[in-house]
Order: structure tokens, then C-alpha cells, then sequence
């Protein structure tokens, strides 16, 4: 249980869009930022611009230790994950590509690969998942055409909590030279990644979800071994390097680094990572065994209250914490606003951004109740939650 702004207790059960609370040491290091640090870092050569840059390279470094990467100069940093898996998209394809997609993807990636198929830049083909999000692996092998230059995946499910096989599809595109783009919004944090072994050549992360950052942060990472001159940024613009040019410079981060970065949100991302893998008890292991057990306590205790209940993926394939329902006879928008308003209990309905996952689970035009649990939560948490959803189902109105 939390306290709201407001001085009301409340259940936070929204981790999937954004977690809350946040660690202490990440509202610390922000705090610390402001107060101490607070120059624009890489700009100026004065102390306060020098302590910025200094905390934005240990988050960096952070970031680079999560994912396996050793040079720290390979970790772009942006305001979310959209604006990385934009960076990724726009900035890798050229005209006439073949791109491959699933049915599983958010509209961070759905939007962008659809407009640059409206504007006859790219050819794009989409492979059907399983009803719990797995892609099929024989469909992928049959989408391949001579043109097929990039493949872009989501990692886990926003909606589903379901994983995809990444090495597996990693194997897949290296064999045949395909350039491959992870969108790991909802999985970095929970689920080990490894660019390398991963064979992932651009990795899309939000840092402000399972990172426990700021909300504005989140990043592209590049594979060392990728050349990162076959990508193109997507901004251009100052980067307090090579000034007396008039062209974007060639080296990383400045590449794709134009213009102020979030510093303070940074910062707090650098504290988020660090509480995860040198705080949590057991590191990012912790976090799964942690979520697992939520899940399926949830399920357990729904399964055995709710006549009505709904579960829309089995409980041993959820693997990041995140659980999507339904109570029959009553809507998923109606569910999540009774829970908000009556009970405190903040969820998310609907269609979460991601129509397409919503119609391969056939749960379009709908969707469903979402509840995404975070570190923080508890299982006394899940048996209020339970207790409220069973209220509901028996009201009358
Ligand atoms: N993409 C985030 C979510 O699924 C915001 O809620």
C-alpha cells in the first residue's frame, strides 16, 4: 500500500505503463542532481557541467552493464522508448525494404513501420503469434524474400506478459543477414539480455518502467559489433562536440544525442538500475521469482473468488509480471474505474496501445483489466484487489 498525493492509501498496480513508487536511492539521485549537480552536462567546461556529465556516463555504464554491452559510448540515451525504436525504424530502413514484424507489437512499432509502408518506403509483412503472443517460427521462415532487410520484435508483451523467443529469432536473422530490432520496454529489468548473445543489433529499452527511472528516460542501445554509420539519426542538431562543423558528428552517443538531455532523469535511471542489480535481493533473478510469485498468487486467488474471471493467459507462460483479465458481464473500462475509484486500486483497461496484440489474443475491440505488478507489490495487496474484484462482480448495478 501506498500514500497518493492526496494522503489516500492506494494500491499501485500500473507498473507496466510506469512503476511506482520509486526506490529511494532514484528520488535521492535525482534530488542530488538538482541540488549539487545540475550543470548541462558535455556543454560547458565549468564544475557543475562536469559533475552532470559524470552522473550522465555512470548511468550510462549502467545501462551498458545491463545488457552486456563493455563500451558504455554504445547507450543512447532518449525521452522513452518510442523515440529509440523510432531511431531504430527510421533511421536503419531504406527505401524498397522488406521489414518483418509480429502481431504481438506495440504502436510504438506498429505506427511507424504502417506510415513508412503508407509512404511507399518500405514493404512490410507481419507474423501471427500464438493466443498467448509466441510467434510462429514457421510463418517467420516463410516471410523472408530476397528484400528482407530488418525485423523488428517486441521482447514481452505489454499485454500478455508472455516472452518471445529472442535468441531463437536472434539465431534466425544473423544466419540470413537480417538486421534485428528488440523493443525491450517491458522486459529490461526482469528478463537477463544480452545484446550479444542475443544477436540483437539495436535494443529499444523505456527506463522508466521495470528500470525504476524517471518517467522521460529510456534509450537505444547498439551492438558493438553493429556499425553504427548505418544508422541515421533521427534529430539533428548541438551536441556540444565538433562545433565549428555544420554536420551532425560521426562518433557515439553524439551521433543520435542532439539537444539537452534529461540529466536529472538520468540520473535517477542510474540509481534505478543499480538498486535493481547490486540492492534487490537476488538482482534481476529476484525480480522474476518476485513477479512470478504475484502472478500467480492472482491467479490462484481469482481463479478460486470470481465466478467470472477470465484469465487471458495461463499463468505459468506470464514471465514479467504482467496479467491481463476479464470479469464476464462487466467491461474492462468499467472494472478499472470502479477499482480506481471505489477502492484505490490502479490498474489499466482497454486496448493498452497495442490493438494488433489485442486481436491476436482476441480480446479486440475491448480489451482487458491489466494489472502489472512491480516490485514492490505484495501478496496482502492481491487478496484486497481479489476481495474488491469480487465486490464488483457482485454488484448489481
Ligand atoms: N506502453 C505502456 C503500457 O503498456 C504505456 O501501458
Amino acid at each position: 500500500m501506498n500514500e497518493s498525493a492526496g494522503g489516500r492509501l492506494i494500491i499501485y498496480f500500473d507498473n507496466a505503463a510506469t512503476s511506482f513508487p520509486k526506490p529511494p536511492g532514484v528520488i535521492d539521485a535525482v534530488v542530488h542532481f538538482m541540488t549539487s549537480a545540475g550543470g548541462n552536462p558535455g556543454r560547458s567546461g565549468h564544475p557543475l557541467s562536469v559533475a552532470a556529465g559524470e552522473i550522465v556516463f555512470a548511468a550510462r555504464k549502467a545501462v551498458a552493464r545491463l545488457f552486456g554491452v563493455a563500451n558504455p559510448m554504445h547507450v543512447i540515451f532518449t525521452a522513452n522508448a518510442t523515440t529509440a525504436l523510432n531511431l531504430a525504424i527510421q533511421g536503419i530502413t531504406r527505401q524498397g525494404d522488406h521489414v518483418i514484424t509480429t502481431s504481438m507489437e506495440h504502436n510504438s512499432v506498429i505506427r511507424p513501420l504502417v506510415e513508412m509502408e503508407r509512404q511507399g518506403r518500405i514493404i512490410l509483412s507481419i507474423v501471427p503469434c500464438s493466443p498467448e503472443g509466441i510467434i510462429d517460427m514457421r510463418a517467420l521462415e516463410k516471410t523472408v524474400m530476397a528484400e528482407t532487410r530488418v525485423m523488428v520484435v517486441n521482447h514481452a508483451s505489454n499485454v500478455a506478459g508472455t516472452v518471445q523467443p529472442l535468441v531463437e529469432i536472434g539465431a534466425f536473422c544473423r544466419k540470413r543477414g537480417i538486421i534485428l530490432i528488440a523493443d525491450c520496454a517491458q522486459s529490461a529489468g526482469i528478463i537477463d539480455i544480452s545484446v550479444e548473445e542475443e544477436c540483437v543489433d539495436l535494443l529499444a529499452f523505456s527506463g522508466h518502467k521495470g528500470l525504476y527511472g524517471p518517467t522521460g528516460t529510456g534509450g537505444l542501445v547498439i551492438a558493438e559489433n553493429f556499425d553504427a554509420s548505418r544508422l541515421s539519426p533521427l534529430i539533428f542538431g548541438g551536441t556540444g562536440s565538433f562545433s565549428d562543423k555544420p554536420v551532425q558528428p560521426p562518433f557515439l552517443p553524439d551521433r543520435f544525442e542532439s539537444g539537452t538531455l534529461n540529466a536529472a532523469g538520468i540520473s535517477g535511471l542510474g540509481a534505478g538500475i543499480s538498486y535493481l542489480l547490486d540492492a534487490y535481493p537476488g538482482g534481476l533473478k529476484g525480480v522474476r521469482v518476485h513477479k512470478e510469485r504475484l502472478v500467480n498468487c492472482f491467479h490462484e486467488k481469482a481463479a478460486r473468488d470470481l465466478k467470472g474471471y477470465i484469465a487471458c493467459v495461463p499463468a505459468p507462460q506470464v514471465k514479467t509480471g504482467v496479467v491481463s483479465f476479464n470479469l464476464r458481464m462487466r467491461s474492462p473500462s468499467e472494472v478499472a474505474r470502479i477499482l480506481a475509484g471505489e477502492y484505490g486500486i490502479m490498474s489499466r483497461a482497454g486496448l493498452h496501445c497495442a490493438p494488433l496484440a489485442h486481436r491476436t489474443m482476441s480480446t479486440f475491440p475491448h480489451g482487458t483489466v491489466r494489472f502489472g505488478f512491480g516490485i514492490f507489490n505484495t501478496e496482502e495487496e492481491i487478496g484486497i484487489a481479489v476481495s474488491a474484484l469480487k465486490a464488483i462482480e457482485e454488484r448489481n448495478d
